[in-house]
């Protein structure tokens, strides 16, 4: 029963870099990855754009803990997306993920990600373009929201991706129009899966292992996307698994070792500033510690505390100086 779940970890633009899958890959628990969308407009990226997308590629496509990592195309013309995911393909990406539910306004305006959710004609053409142009044992996935406004069209939307060749589909259970706001309808899930063959991927509001059960119980799915949940909690992965192990009717075991995984998030913290730094810039490092800090303070006290006292702070030097008396050093606030 276990071992027939998979856990994947959501593509999330200006968050989830190697440097966030790396972090996460070495905690553990995640089956997959998949980069951050990479943007396709009328041109073939250089493959120094398709690298930095997915720096992973040097190594076989797999994070250095052997985490298969996706790449993800986002557009709306077929061609050129199949010549980015050739491109992707010969540099030794292990599958091709496609985007028709990115909300942003600036995205959508330029006929990309949620907007092509209201021709299921579109979808069909561009997941057929991209499959043909690439080697049959490519995987090329997609993911949905379930419709721009009206949720009834996911199913006719995951025929077609079906039809059109893709291998499995991610579902984020909830319109363009309903935006990130609570709940998501994971009911949806079991009508598409009741019209389609291939796997669907349930994704939505899963922040703990009670989520978790809910959401396998309402969409019948093995599989199971987790995003901002795994923000705020990078150990959800590896607790699912524990509370899998345990046997689902005993619930989330509340005195298990997972269960401190602020701790040791927090031993984490100072080499993901120094990663981040040598992947773009020490002030980037500082943006991304801040933003996990913001994150990780969702659900523990003392994140919220140090995120509280390293947000003001914008120099580098000082900003890694007091992340490692906080974190490194197990200091506690005074
Ligand atoms: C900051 C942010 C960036 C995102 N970027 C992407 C992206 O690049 N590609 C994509 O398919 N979805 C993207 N998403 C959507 C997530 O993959 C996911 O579908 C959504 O957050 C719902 O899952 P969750 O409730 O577990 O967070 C993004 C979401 C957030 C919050």
């Amino acid at each position: 029963m276990t071992s027939e779940v998979r856990l994947l970890l959501a593509p999330m633009e200006g968050v989830v870099d190697w440097v966030m899958r790396d972090t996460l890959s070495q905690i553990g628990g995640v089956d997959q990855f998949v980069t951050e969308f990479l943007r396709v407009t009328d041109k073939l990226h250089p493959e120094a754009v398709i690298y930095r997308n997915c720096p992973e590629l040097k190594t076989q496509s797999r994070t250095r803990h052997g985490v298969p990592v996706f790449v993800q195309l986002l557009g709306g013309q077929a061609e050129p997306l199949a010549a980015n995911a050739e491109r992707a393909v010969k540099l030794g990406a292990l599958g091709i993920d496609l985007n028709f539910g990115c909300p942003a306004k600036s995205v959508n305006r330029h006929d990309g990600g949620a907007t092509l959710l209201k021709s299921s004609e579109r979808l069909y053409s561009i997941v057929k373009t991209v499959r043909t142009a690439i080697s049959p044992e490519i995987p090329v996935t997609a993911k949905i929201r379930l419709g721009f406004d009206d949720p009834g069209v996911c199913i006719e939307n995951a025929q077609a991706i079906t039809e059109g060749g893709a291998s499995c589909l991610t579902v984020h259970c909830r319109t363009k129009s309903d935006g990130y706001r609570p709940p998501a309808y994971w009911d949806w899930i079991p009508r598409i899966r009741e019209s389609t063959a291939i796997p669907i991927v349930a994704n939505g509001e899963i922040w703990n292992p009670s989520d978790f059960d809910r959401c396998r119980e309402v969409s019948g799915c093995h599989q199971f996307m987790i995003g901002r949940g795994a923000m705020s909690n990078p150990y959800i992965f590896k607790q699912i698994r524990e509370h899998l192990a345990l046997g689902l009717d005993q619930g989330p075991s509340q005195n298990s070792s997972v269960y401190k995984s602020w701790q040791q998030t927090k031993t984490l913290l100072p080499g993901f500033f120094e990663a981040s730094s040598l992947h773009i810039n020490e002030y980037f490092a500082v943006s991304r510690t801040k933003q996990w800090l913001r994150a990780l303070s969702l659900k523990n006290s003392e994140a919220k505390e140090i995120f509280d006292r390293l947000k003001i702070l914008r120099k580098p030097l000082e900003f890694r100086a007091e992340l490692e008396t906080f974190c490194a050093n197990q200091k506690t606030i005074a």
